[in-house]
């Protein structure tokens, strides 16, 4: 366990980093403003299906990340008779609850995960106790944790392998960023007409980035960290005209 100041110190550190990073916070709110009616409506609602057809069996879900729910349609979340939400920003808990005013929601600022990275498995253990009948959704956070702070490959993948031993099931699902670059939308948007593209090798990927001519790549370190091949696909997200993210999608 952290001592009692150190944890406070760790998730004020968080909420500040939640208020202000390009990870989340103001500057996030404003660009879903300005693209999630436009830009981004193609990436939701190929990201819903994938919700929607994840056949996870349960009443409860626990979301990590998920901002105001820009990327999580009504339709997923009225399934739920539980909502479990863990992000440290305030103002996206004020604006979640003012676009699903309805849904039976709990938040907590105080994020188990990454806070430091060092007690995240422990908080797998913790989270599965505390909710043992909630499936868990990862919401584009485990790709942002090296922008957070200094995270080494192995420890990344060290989480999600036992993120498969704590939710040996079905009921966990991650989406997450694992490349993302400047590059023009319009040498995209062909593409993402397709559900899903498939990059199966890390050269292929590398290749289709070069094609579009896109600029210096960011590792946001998940690529095949993620076991189960059969259930992973890939999305494409325009975070603006001139910056896309490719996500993976991921389920036990
Ligand atoms: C890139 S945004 C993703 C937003 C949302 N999932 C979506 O797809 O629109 C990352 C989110 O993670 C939240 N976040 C940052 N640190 C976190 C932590 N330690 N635990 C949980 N969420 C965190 C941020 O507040 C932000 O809302």
């Amino acid at each position: 366990m952290l001592p009692a100041s150190e944890c406070e110190h760790s998730q004020t550190m968080n909420r500040l980093k939640a208020a202000l990073t390009s990870t989340g916070g103001l500057s996030y709110h404003y660009m879903a403003l300005r693209y999630r009616s436009g830009l981004w409506r193609r990436f939701h609602e190929n990201l819903n299906v994938l919700l929607c057809n994840w056949r996870h069996f349960s009443k409860e879900i626990i979301l990590i990340g998920p901002s105001a729910g820009y990327s999580l349609s009504q339709e997923f979340l009225q399934t739920f008779e539980a909502i479990h939400i863990y992000d440290p920003d305030p103002l996206a808990r004020w604006l979640f609850q003012r676009r699903f005013p309805r849904l039976p929601i709990h938040w907590s600022l105080n994020s188990p995960f990454f806070c430091p990275s060092t007690h995240s498995i422990q908080s797998l253990w913790r989270i599965r106790r505390q909710h043992p009948e909630a499936a868990l959704l990862f919401c584009n956070v485990i790709g942002q944790w090296p922008l957070m702070e200094k995270v080494a490959d192995s420890d990344i993948q060290e989480f999600v392998d036992q993120l498969h031993q704590v939710y040996t099931q079905s009921n966990w699902a991650s989406f997450h960023d694992l490349f993302s670059g400047p590059s023009h939308w319009k040498k995209w948007s062909h593409i993402q007409q397709r559900q899903q593209v498939e990059f199966h090798s890390l050269e292929a990927l590398k290749q289709f980035w070069k094609d579009t001519k896109g600029g210096p790549l960011t590792d946001h370190m998940t690529f095949k960290k993620f076991k189960s091949t059969n259930n992973k696909k890939h999305l494409i997200w325009p975070l603006t005209p001139r910056q896309i993210h490719i996500v993976e999608w991921a389920q036990g």
